[in-house]
């Protein structure tokens, strides 16, 4: 049966880096996420006996090395019922993708969720965050909704997401500012494997659950500013690891360094927003409802700001009877 998911991807708060298997995807340490509702992934799949081979196209490209990983993960997936039926997938982005926005996780989730729905396979929330996990570590968390926690685990079964506040539970805004569209330099993928060489990783793991635990907390109680004290921190430590790894990453441009100061300095007039990065250049800025015209107007402004995007916090994926062929 054709089926088409809508997933959305997400912000990490605290983030996911580093793998204790590569293969299983199982993180060194757990994360935290906020899905965002406007960042997201349209995914059709058919499978067919007249199909003679996969047949992928990602926002109208096919690149070589996101096809194979597709086609890998529907190897995965009809490995479960031995199904040998070949796949059309198509899909399309509402926003760039490979800029550090987490297209795979919206891609890996929706994939998953329309594959397994296509084979008739009936899968619980639990069962699909494994799976997808195994596509995309983000995507783990994109199969749920609202402020969601990613469980380290210590085998594939016990590391899955879990949805610990619906995404009603607390308004709030991420403005996604975008300095450049061009691809990051460097895949997470390959980042995850050199975290382990910064002198700083392993004070970081043992920080960690204290950290995700005071979070989850601050998301509980909605207290902005500790919220936004944690998850910029957490922003900065990450890219701290990123700066001593080896090779080091720096994934900052000049316009990410100008959105960071612009920040910083609309809190120090009383204009309450935190940044918060991850593997690419472009700034995910969150600010209450009420502050983020004026947060907006003013990130606009900067002169290597390309443009902007707001997202609300988003709910999980959804099943949609409009197919993209
Ligand atoms: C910095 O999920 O993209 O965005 O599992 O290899 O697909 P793979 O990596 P990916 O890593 C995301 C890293 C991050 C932090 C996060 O989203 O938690």
């Amino acid at each position: 049966m054709k089926t088409t998911v809508k997933a959305s991807s997400d912000l990490a708060l605290i983030k996911y880096w580093g793998k204790k298997d590569d293969i299983l995807r199982l993180p060194e340490n757990g994360s935290v996420s906020m899905v965002l509702e406007e960042l997201s992934t349209i995914t059709t799949v058919e499978f067919s006996s007249e199909f003679q081979k996969d047949e992928i196209q990602i926002q109208g490209e096919s690149d070589i090395g996101e096809v194979e990983r597709v086609i890998n993960h529907l190897d995965r997936i009809r490995q479960l019922i031995g199904s040998s039926l070949r796949a059309r997938v198509v899909s399309q982005n509402s926003f760039p993708k490979g800029t550090g926005l987490s297209s795979s996780g919206s891609g890996f989730a929706a994939l998953t969720l329309a594959a397994t729905k296509a084979l008739d396979l009936n899968l619980s929330e639990k069962q699909l965050s494994i799976l997808a996990r195994q596509g995309s570590g983000t995507a783990c968390r994109c199969v749920c909704g609202g402020f969601v926690e990613w469980m380290d685990g210590e085998t594939s079964d016990t590391s899955y997401s879990e949805t610990f506040y619906q995404a009603s539970h607390w308004e709030l805004k991420d403005i996604i500012v975008v300095v450049d569209e061009g691809k990051k330099k460097i895949s997470s993928t390959q980042g995850h494997e050199s975290a382990r060489s910064s002198i700083f990783y392993s004070t970081r793991l043992a920080k960690i659950d204290e950290k995700i635990a005071e979070l989850k907390k601050v998301i509980g109680d909605k207290n902005f500013s500790k919220f936004g004290e944690l998850i910029e921190g957490e922003a900065l430590e990450f890219h701290s690891i990123l700066l001593t790894s080896n090779p080091p990453l720096l994934a900052w441009y000049p316009g990410t360094i100008e959105v960071m100061l612009a920040v910083q300095q609309m809190r120090n007039e009383g204009i309450e927003a935190y940044f918060s990065i991850n593997t690419g250049f472009n700034v995910h800025v969150i600010s209450l409802p009420d502050n983020m015209d004026e947060v907006r107007k003013r990130l606009d402004k900067l002169s290597l700001v390309k443009k902007t995007m707001v997202s609300g916090v988003g709910n999980g994926p959804v099943y949609l009877d409009e197919h993209l062929f």
